[in-house]
């Protein structure tokens, strides 16, 4: 049976159809093994309560031996073998990993680094995105795939490539880059301009002095390096796009997705996001209590918010470790329960799959010790089995989640050219204390504490139904964005913003008419100048008579305190010492229906809790379960049809007890209903229902 995806909320889009259960196996590379091993792998996933491989990823050299002689022998059986025991495949092309003769006969479709050094033949993820030949021989490939399988009963999804994650700087590129930028800028007077090459002298004469950034050369353009970035995604972004279309020739209702990497940085995943049906994503991360794993879940959370919003439906867990990741420093295993909640985690925050790395263990190869759900004795008596198992279970009892969307009151902006100007220019701290990454994390918390879902969206994003959009570092404005937040708020919305936002136009240059640029009626605010402390500095800051916290109430201002003006904007809060004493270090800005703050220090994460905590009360924001929840545990929400699913989460090592204060709710496993205390083991999710509307 299958259930078509469509959102009915504020971000319409075509419906896809996927099976109507949480897809639950992993990689699995039958070229390694026998028939034999094959037909054992079939009991074995239905003994780990599994049904999907994903087979093809790194198949090419098996299946295309020699140019233009294919052989799909192994892939016709294992697709035939997984339909035959009802289980899924997704299929991948094998593109992220040419056959070495092809390297060795085409030397321009491996990648050349920044230092100009063209890979070897024998790696994977080395392709250049530009090349014409790596193009032909991929939709060669895809065509073949396409034509044999697009219409196989186990396939339910395409998978494109393997983690694109890499800039090529081969000739190539460069032309293509070249050829970006001047139907990005018309013409070089414009490059010039946009980029301020007239410091330190480096203006352009002719187009193809333009090269990319490197280590050496063109370090004085941080709008260089940030339009090659968007230059690489687009490229890259038209990769996929050739592939996809490739391959939906031969049957358009097959979604196809690639899988995404965390906060990767060298490409807007908005833009690949465009070009998926699916976004999936790769997840590894180290749940090893060090100090405790609430960092950890909360940052988990925080990317898998980001995958549900990329298309603002649910999204597929395509790759995770059961047990431990060999590429990390230290192989270290998930203590027990944890498998269970960092799996259940995922689909509470909208995954429809928990998909593994790997299947079966490789015997030799790089990855011959990275974790695997059958190991390399195949004896499924093991603990990372048993785990796997447990979890199939629940996620079997969870089919009527599969499609089931999460609504959230706030929006969070994520932007990647903000976050590459900023990581670009030089200043105004270079001790790696200014990080885009953490600071929306810690913007995120207070939220995540509450069980209260936020959406993390980008600024092309629909606004208009969010209660609060929370806008922190929002260094780089394009052109209209300001006046959208602006409309936002008039029409009663509220946006929350920090220091060291609207300094700069899309090509980096600083807005010439007072900071924050265009935001600044709409904060009602000028800032003047931002007084950066040394690690171990603080100043206080002071709540105004009238403020929202009350009067004389104190925070501590950490690493940044902005220096600004009010212009209309209500003082909240002020400096309390150094040569700024006095001055506005908070503000709330009426404007038309909504209002407008602008968070002029960091105040650590004491500060942000007590902000949010009042914002979401004054704003009546809701959340997904009526409780009180300690420290490290959280809950999270899916609105599966009749009923709502609340995932209730410890992810804490010490055993935490939560009271309930609503009615109605059961336990989904036992059937019983649930209310008053309800007491959690280490690591343990309660799974909850709800019926719809109440
Ligand atoms: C991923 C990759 C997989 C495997 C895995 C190991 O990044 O896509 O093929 O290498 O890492 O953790």
């Amino acid at each position: 049976m299958h259930i078509s995806l469509t959102n009915p909320d504020h971000h319409p889009q075509a419906p896809i159809q996927l099976p109507r259960r949480i897809l639950h196996g992993g990689d699995y590379s039958p070229e390694q093994w026998n028939p034999d091993v094959w037909r054992r792998d079939m009991e074995l996933l239905r003994e780990a309560g599994c049904n999907t491989l994903t087979v093809g990823i790194f198949a090419w050299a098996a299946l295309e031996p020699e140019e233009g002689r294919y052989d799909f022998s192994v892939l016709d059986s294992i697709l035939d073998l997984l339909h035959g025991n009802g289980f899924h495949a997704i299929l991948a092309t094998p593109t992220a990993a040419p056959p070495l003769w092809m390297g060795k006969a085409y030397p321009e479709i491996r990648m050349v680094d920044v230092d100009s050094i063209r890979f070897s033949p024998g790696d994977r993820v080395h392709t250049c995105p530009t090349s014409p030949v790596y193009r032909e021989k991929t939709a060669a490939i895809d065509r073949e795939l396409a034509r044999r399988y697009a219409r196989h009963p186990a396939v339910v999804m395409w998978h494109i490539g393997n983690e694109f994650c890499f800039h090529c700087y081969c000739d190539l590129c460069r032309a293509a880059f070249r050829t970006w930028l001047r139907n990005r800028y018309g013409s070089l007077d414009n490059l010039n301009r946009a980029w301020w090459t007239a410091f330190w002298g480096q203006t352009f004469s002719s187009w193809d002095q333009v090269e990319p950034p490197g280590h050496k050369r063109m370090i004085s353009m941080e709008g260089l390096f940030t339009d090659w970035h968007r230059f690489m995604t687009d490229q890259t972004a038209d990769f996929i796009r050739m592939e996809i279309a490739t391959v939906k020739a031969f049957n358009p209702d097959l979604p196809a997705t690639t899988n995404l990497m965390s906060f990767h940085r060298q490409f807007d995943y908005r833009v690949f996001a465009r070009e998926l049906d699916v976004v999936s994503y790769d997840a590894y991360p180290a749940y090893h209590d060090r100090p405790n794993n609430v960092e950890t879940a909360v940052e988990q959370a925080f990317v898998y918010d980001m995958m549900r919003s990329l298309k603002h439906r649910p999204w597929i867990l395509m790759e995770t470790s059961p047990s431990s990741a060999n590429w990390m420093q230290i192989m270290k295993l998930k203590r027990p329960g944890v498998h269970r909640l960092t799996g259940l985690q995922a689909v509470a925050h909208g995954s429809d799959a928990v998909l593994y790395f790997q299947w079966r263990a490789s015997r030799g190869g790089r990855e011959k010790l990275h974790g695997a759900v059958v190991n390399h004795d195949s004896d499924p008596n093991s603990r990372v089995f048993r785990e796997v198992a447990e979890l199939g279970a629940d996620l079997d009892a969870l089919r009527e989640v599969a499609g089931a969307l999460q609504h959230a009151e706030v929006g969070l902006i994520y932007e990647w050219d903000s976050r590459w100007m900023m990581e670009e220019t030089c200043g105004p701290r270079r001790d790696g204390l200014l990080s885009y990454n953490n600071t929306l994390i810690a913007h995120y918390r207070p939220f995540w504490e509450r069980g209260m879902p936020v959406d993390i969206i980008g600024v092309d994003d629909d606004v208009s139904a969010y209660k609060v959009v929370v806008a922190p570092l929002l260094h780089l404005l394009r052109e209209g964005v300001a006046e959208k937040l602006a409309a936002f708020v008039e029409s009663g919305g509220v946006l929350v913003t920090t220091y060291w936002s609207g300094r700069v136009d899309a090509s980096g240059l600083c807005f010439d008419t007072g900071y924050p640029g265009p935001l600044r009626a709409l904060l009602g605010i000028r800032s003047e100048e931002l007084d950066v402390l040394y690690k171990d500095e603080q100043r206080s800051v002071v709540c105004t008579a009238g403020s929202r916290f009350g009067d004389g109430t104190q925070f501590t201002a950490r690493l940044f305190c902005d220096l600004i003006h009010a212009e209309g904007a209500n003082v909240e809060a002020e400096y309390g010492d150094d040569f700024y004493a006095g001055r506005p270090a908070l503000t709330r800005h009426c404007y038309g229906e909504g209002e407008a703050w602008y968070i002029g220090f960091d105040g650590g994460s004491d500060f942000l809790d007590r902000f949010y905590g009042d914002l979401a009360d004054a704003c009546g924001l809701r959340r997904v379960l009526e409780a009180s929840l300690p420290v490290g545990v959280t809950a999270c929400e899916r609105k599966a049809p009749g009923r709502d699913i609340i995932f209730l989460m410890n992810t804490t090592r010490e055993p935490a007890s939560v009271t309930i204060s609503e009615a109605g709710l059961v336990d989904l496993q036992t059937g019983e209903a649930v209310s008053g205390t309800v007491a959690l083991s280490p690591y343990d999710v309660k799974i909850l229902a709800r019926p719809a509307g109440t």
